[in-house]
């Protein structure tokens, strides 16, 4: 295959599968806004993209998808266990959000996700050109921008994380802080969500490392066996506004907004929420408010409804198969509680829907409800706003997401206070029409501004300005 100049390295390939009406089995593209940020530098420079390809112990060779190139990287059963399932989704994950569920520290899956991030590095050297740029997303490889310049000097290498990075006092928990603060900073530039993040890292590097920082660059001591600078910067990830708002005047998918209010039975309220079920999403602090305020009868019964749709996610994970269980726990008892035989006030939904449908939801909603506990981003919220050109909706958000550093003009919750919370949805619901309108506005002017392009196009420029000091590996 040929070389690329520019190569994109993200745990998954940003691709579906899919069963042919043949019945042959395919990919489709997934309609995540990364892949969409990245398509035109993609087109513009013979781009890759190396990621797992969603199979369970498959090996498969590079094929051309829409103008990409895609690289799978084949994982076992095990290594989804003890990479994927473990030291990714089990000791990272929860340590990185605030160690909401506490995490786990195994030798045995430490192994594992150094093994699999040089099996990315690997990939990645097999097809990048000479000098070319590469850029590794997210916590499921932070070894790979050291393995990348130890063994190709001459790469511009940019890592981005998507999730937040923690306190230096919870990271300092990891048995292998130093390690993994080493193969970040083996990057040109450390792109964040949020102000926070980047200092947090650079404050890590500090504690645990033998590099020097000053302003947003961490230098390595001569005796360190990569000599290049590491620049940390906050750059928060937005939408494709562009694609929203034209889907958000869709006749097609306006009717079926009016489609789901009408199959409601036309409450005066609904209510969303959108998440993968996953323990920092705050689902059920929410659905805790939501039951108080059916209760209390702040709410009533027969004139809201709330949909809750929560798609499934890491389903071989203990801690989202016990939140899984609590969550239908309060599911049943809100339903069982409040609901008639003509009217339901909640819809829990266990599926994932596509973005035409979600818009559609978004659009019949008065009220979206966000109150996650950590957050990197949220891009539920932002879209929620994108789609709602018509000026109406409240967004209520918790201040623990990276979105709330950006939508300064949404209703701020802290989810940990059920009733302040309780109060803010209050707020939400009763909110008049103009004020809606007004806010709404204000905060769709800042993602039209700022939308996913931008996001791409200012880290990407930001990395090519970097005057890549490193010498080769000793
Ligand atoms: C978060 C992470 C992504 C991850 C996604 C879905 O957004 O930042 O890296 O891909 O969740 O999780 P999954 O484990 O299914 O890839």
């Amino acid at each position: 295959s040929t070389a690329s100049d520019f190569v994109v390295v993200a745990n998954r390939l940003p691709v579906d599968r899919v069963t042919n009406p043949d019945g042959t089995q395919g990919f489709r593209r997934s309609p995540g806004g990364l892949v969409t940020a990245l398509e035109p530098v993609m087109a513009a420079s013979e781009g890759a993209w190396v990621g797992w390809h969603g199979g369970v112990d498959e090996e498969l060779d590079s094929f051309d998808k829409d103008g990409i190139h895609l690289v799978p990287v084949p994982l076992s059963e095990d290594d989804l266990e003890l990479y994927y399932e473990g030291f990714s989704n089990s000791t990272l994950w929860p340590l990185y959000h605030d160690v909401i569920v506490p995490p786990s520290y195994h030798r045995t899956w430490w192994d594992r996700y150094k093994k699999i991030n040089q099996r990315f590095a690997d990939a990645v050297l097999r097809i990048a050109a000479p000098n070319a740029t590469v850029w590794v997303h997210d916590y499921q490889l932070q070894l790979v921008p050291r393995l990348l310049r130890l063994a190709r000097p001459d790469l511009k290498i940019g890592f981005f994380l998507h999730i937040p990075f923690p306190a230096a006092s919870l990271f300092s928990q990891l048995p292998w802080r130093k390690q993994i603060l080493q193969g970040l900073a083996g990057a040109d530039l450390v792109g964040f969500q949020r102000e926070t993040d980047a200092s947090n890292f650079l404050r890590c590097l500090r504690r645990f490392t033998d590099y020097q920082t000053k302003g947003r660059e961490a230098t390595p001591s001569l005796e360190n066996d990569l000599q290049n600078i590491c620049r940390a910067d906050a750059h928060p990830i937005s939408i494709d506004y562009e694609q929203i708002q034209r889907l958000s005047r869709d006749p097609q998918i306006i009717a079926r907004a009016a489609q789901i209010r009408h199959e409601l039975g036309n409450p005066k309220t609904i209510m969303l929420g959108v998440d993968r079920l996953d323990y920092t999403k705050g689902i059920r602090h929410r659905l805790k408010a939501y039951g108080e305020l059916l209760a209390d009868e702040q709410l009533q019964a027969g004139e809201v409804c709330l949909i809750q749709v929560a798609s499934p996610s890491r389903e071989n994970v203990g801690t989202y198969i016990e939140l899984r269980d609590q969550v239908e726990l309060m599911v049943g008892q809100i339903t069982g509680q409040h609901d008639t035989l003509s009217h339901t006030t909640l819809r829990y939904l266990h599926h994932s829907y596509p973005l035409r449908e979600m818009i559609s939801l978004y659009l019949a909603a008065d009220v979206l409800l966000v109150t996650a506990l950590r957050d990197g981003m949220n891009l539920v919220a932002k879209e929620y706003v994108a789609a709602h050109q018509d000026g109406r909706g409240v967004l209520v958000l918790s201040e623990f997401t990276g979105a709330a550093d950006q939508l300064t003009q949404s209703v701020l919750v802290n989810p940990h206070d059920i009733d302040g919370m309780k109060v803010k949805i209050m707020e939400a619901v009763n909110m008049d029409e103009t004020e809606q309108a007004k806010r709404m506005k204000r905060m769709n002017h800042h993602l039209k501004e700022f939308d996913v392009a931008g996001w791409s196009d200012r880290f990407l420029s930001e990395l090519a300005e970097i005057n890549s000091k490193s010498a080769p590996a000793k």
